[in-house]
């Protein structure tokens, strides 16, 4: 479907995720001819820079984020004549007049305000906004993660966003939702009869969900402090991949029928209690290591750290959903940085056989796995079990690989990318809605109270492993391991 004609607006249009994402993805766009030739994109900071000084920012912090086989020079500096700068302050909307004087005032054009910006903001500029008479029936409002610190906050804002935006105006991003695997997810559970007989307690022993990171903290230091991972990683990304693994059939793939589904299951997480918060939580930080062979410093000496820091860079965390078809069935989650790999995949281990017909044990059959790769490569693995060539019967593990990039041999697109032309196109289903996301939220909630109160440190773990052991002891305590730990060195 071709976009119509649209304003961009990037408050914290300067920052590191417009920088990173937003314009290396607006970028791919462009090149794939997708943008219409007067589409404006229009880069909003603090800072007083005339137009010609931000695309030299661009130009130096944007373009190396740019796939080089994929970057032309040409397309590039026409991509960049779309680019506007506006210095206004955000939180003031006597500052706002620029903006107003660059927008094009037609119902014909689409208008997107996307909010790079700390959650603390996202009230205030849809209030200025509207303030401005900049915010119309036609205008759609981004919001990035995090949204809020704790389930609080996320209510305050979604009331007052609320006030100013309906919910269909709302995109409340997590771009692991764009993610082409996680889209393949989707396609697996919905477009196959196989799986679905089979995707429920009977069949599925339990759930592995894992996004590792090699890198540290880097420059977001500022950020990170106020965070963690369970804020930055568990009570989004990883919760709706959990969302798309366990939720019951959507009637459509229309915005709501699909949210809906995750909303219940959310809801059907088990509350955390007193027992569970001290056994089902691992919290970590990361310790001086080597990363791929390369010495890397603790969490605590990194640039800006707090050398008393207790915030957690690793949590795991078993989850379990009370329904029909999950109860009973653990699902594992956990996200670190400074991990022993950078990856992220759902591991789904189905039951062992109950009897062996064969000379071997019944114990010697490895149970079938789906691994689902996300990261670094998106790709579908299934392990089976199968004779080994030749006089006997003896059965050995093999695995069904699809590399989906080989397959297709077609262009990746970035999550963003995909999330973008969504948000252009009007189309809701990728994003989460007010109440999927206070349902995470409350979720969380008694873990991020429960550290507070205990005080205790997280426990520490070298740089360039698994994360601490009490994560390994998580799962080993139910007779399981994490599947790296399982694969043969
Ligand atoms: C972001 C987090 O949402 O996701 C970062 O704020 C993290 O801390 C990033 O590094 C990971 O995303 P991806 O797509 O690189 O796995």
């Amino acid at each position: 479907m071709a976009l119509t004609d649209f304003d961009l607006v990037l408050f914290g249009g300067g920052g590191d995720l417009s920088m990173r994402k937003l314009i290396p993805a607006l970028y791919a766009r462009d090149r794939a001819g997708d943008l219409p030739a007067t589409a404006q994109i229009i880069c909003v900071g603090r800072n007083a820079r005339t137009a010609a000084e931000f695309i030299e920012t661009v130009n130096e912090n944007a373009k190396s984020h740019i796939n080089e086989k994929t970057f032309n020079q040409a397309v590039w500096e026409k991509f960049c004549a779309r680019i506007k700068y506006v210095a206004l302050d955000a939180s003031d909307a006597s500052t706002y007049q620029p903006l107003n004087d660059v927008l094009r005032d037609s119902s014909a054009i689409t208008r997107v305000f996307y909010l790079a910006t700390p959650p603390t903001l996202f009230a205030k500029i849809c209030h200025n906004l509207s303030a401005r008479g900049l915010a119309t029936e036609q205008t759609r409002v981004v919001l990035e993660k995090p949204l809020g610190r704790d389930l609080a906050s996320a209510k305050q804002i979604n009331q007052e966003v609320s006030q100013v935006f309906k919910e269909s105006q709302i995109y409340r991003i997590d771009h692991y939702l764009g993610k082409e695997a996680v889209q393949n997810l989707l396609a697996l559970r919905f477009g196959n009869v196989l799986f679905e007989p089979l995707w429920r307690r009977e069949w599925i022993s339990d759930v592995q969900i894992t996004i590792a990171e090699e890198l540290g903290v880097g420059n977001r230091m500022g950020y990170y402090e106020t965070s963690g991972a369970l804020r930055d990683m568990m009570q989004n990304h990883l919760l709706q991949l959990l969302c798309i693994v366990a939720m019951e059939p959507p009637l459509s793939v229309t915005p709501d029928a699909v949210r809906d589904e995750k909303l219940k299951v959310l809801r059907s997480l088990k509350p955390f209690t007193q027992n569970t918060l001290a056994k089902n939580v691992v919290r970590g930080q990361y310790r001086a290591g080597h990363v791929d062979g390369v010495a890397v410093p603790a969490y605590r000496q990194e640039k800006n750290a707090d050398p008393d820091s207790n915030t957690e860079t690793f949590v795991a965390v078993k989850a379990e959903i009370d329904t029909w078809r999950w109860a009973g069935v653990p699902f594992y989650l956990r996200t670190g940085k400074r991990m022993a790999d950078q990856l992220a995949e759902i591991v789904v281990r189905f039951k062992s056989i109950p009897h062996s017909i064969f000379a071997q044990s019944t114990s010697s059959f490895q149970p079938n796995c789906l691994v689902i790769r996300l990261q670094p490569d998106d790709g579908l693995q299934l392990n089976l079990m199968a004779k080994t060539p030749g006089d006997g019967m003896r059965l050995k593990p093999v695995e069904l690989e699809l590399d989906f990039a080989e397959t297709f041999k077609a262009p990746r697109m970035d999550a963003y990318e995909r999330l973008l032309l969504d948000v252009l196109r009007g189309q809701l289903t990728l994003f989460m809605r007010s109440d999927e996301l206070e349902a995470a939220w409350e979720w969380v909630e008694p873990v991020l109270r429960y550290w507070e109160q205990e005080g205790n440190e997280p426990l520490p773990y070298a740089s360039g492993t698994w994360g601490p052991a009490a994560s390994s002891s998580l799962i080993g305590r139910d007779g399981l391991q994490w599947r790296e730990e399982a694969l043969p060195e």
